[in-house]
């Protein structure tokens, strides 16, 4: 089949139905998103797709299957302050992911990473950078060897950027990681994969092989396992070939509505009140979902965490001029656009919005 004749993937729910339904094929059980509140007191809320699977990792629950893939909604705020400011921060997040759990391990999560990427979702292999731990030549000899890729694409890398886990202890390992190259004419030579603006890092693979405990000691996990995690925002970045994950289709409706309500224009504002936009796209999403997986604002932990989401959309609605109630407008937007998806957000339609608008 010439590549005409494949449907191009573009749209944020194309790119996760086709994400799903390779693994599916690929004998990968479905699961759906778990909650951002997680079963785990060392995170306050659901930071990366893994989560839920941690204690099958750790051998502490049956696992569902041999193989799982899933859509999951996370959220970060670490990074807060780079939220709107550089192409592609969030604080709420999908995370695509597809899991071993003592079954296939580097060959495969390998193989198939590659074929979704270049047949599925047709990248071209001159856009393609892949990152290794320096330690793991296993990876590199099939990303070389198996995949075909030439030397200089495969870039070595040392603990701080090859070497996931998810908290100070708990299962972790070795990872290699695809980046996506913007501007592949300028070449191979001496590549900086910091430079956020020629790459992208979408799909992070971790061999998770390893428990650390909380002296930094590594232990053998009893199976070896796969975590891997497409970031969905980016994917669509990429494919709908914007300048950052706020201009597509997942976020930027949200942003219209702003616009809207604060009569300007997105593409002639500044810079200034761009990022404020950005700001309240992101942060809506966020703040939909942790309300609908019941969380409260309140001056404690995740109540915290939502009130000040909250609280910074207000203001940033203040530095665009409006002063007017304007969040469950917002919120409406968001929910509309997701509830596909996520139909928790329709069910609990009235109390997200009743709690926004007591917020506000
Ligand atoms: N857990 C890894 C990450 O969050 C891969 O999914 O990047």
């Amino acid at each position: 089949m010439t590549s005409q004749l494949i449907k191009k993937i573009v749209t944020g729910d194309e790119i996760r139905n086709a994400f799903l339904k390779f693994y599916s094929e690929k004998l990968h059980k479905i699961i759906p998103s778990a909650s951002l509140i997680p079963d785990d007191p060392t995170v306050m809320l659901t930071i990366a797709g893994m989560l839920p699977f941690k204690p099958v990792f750790l051998g502490l629950k049956e696992r569902p299957s041999k193989r799982a893939t899933s859509s999951q909604k996370c959220i970060r705020t670490n990074d807060i302050e780079n939220v709107g400011v550089t192409a592609r921060h969030h604080t709420f997040f999908e995370m695509l992911g597809n899991f071993s759990f003592g079954d296939y391990f580097k060959r495969e999560a390998i193989q198939w990473a590659w074929e979704l990427v270049t047949n599925i979702y047709q990248l071209s292999v001159e856009n393609i950078i892949v990152s290794v731990f320096h330690e793991d030549g296993e990876s590199a000899k099939i990303w070389r060897d198996e995949i075909g890729i030439h030397p200089d694409r495969i870039v070595k890398l040392g603990e701080k950027d090859n070497f996931w886990s998810s908290g100070k202890t708990g299962p972790c390992g070795p990872c290699s990681e695809l980046y996506y190259d913007f501007n592949p004419e300028k070449g191979l030579q001496n590549i900086d994969l910091e430079d956020g603006d020629r790459f992208i890092e979408f799909y992070n693979l971790v061999f998770m092989q390893y428990n650390r405990d909380s002296s930094g000691k590594l232990t053998d996990l009893k199976f070896k396992n796969i975590d891997t995690g497409m970031g969905l925002e980016r994917m669509a970045q990429i494919l709908q070939k914007k300048k950052n994950n706020y201009e597509t289709d997942l976020i930027f409706p949200i942003i219209q509505k702003i616009c809207e309500i604060a009569n300007i224009d997105y593409f002639s504002s500044d810079d200034k009140n761009k990022i404020s936009l950005k700001i309240i796209g992101d942060h809506t999403r966020a703040v939909i979902h942790l309300i609908s997986d019941g969380v409260a604002a309140s001056n404690l932990g995740r109540g915290y965490i939502l009130r000040r989401l909250i609280r910074r959309m207000v203001r940033h609605g203040r530095l665009l001029g409006i002063t007017n109630e304007f969040l469950p407008h917002i919120a409406t937007v968001g929910i509309n656009l997701m509830q596909n998806n996520y139909p928790d957000l329709k069910n609990n339609n009235d109390l997200i919005l009743n709690e926004i608008k007591i917020e506000e």
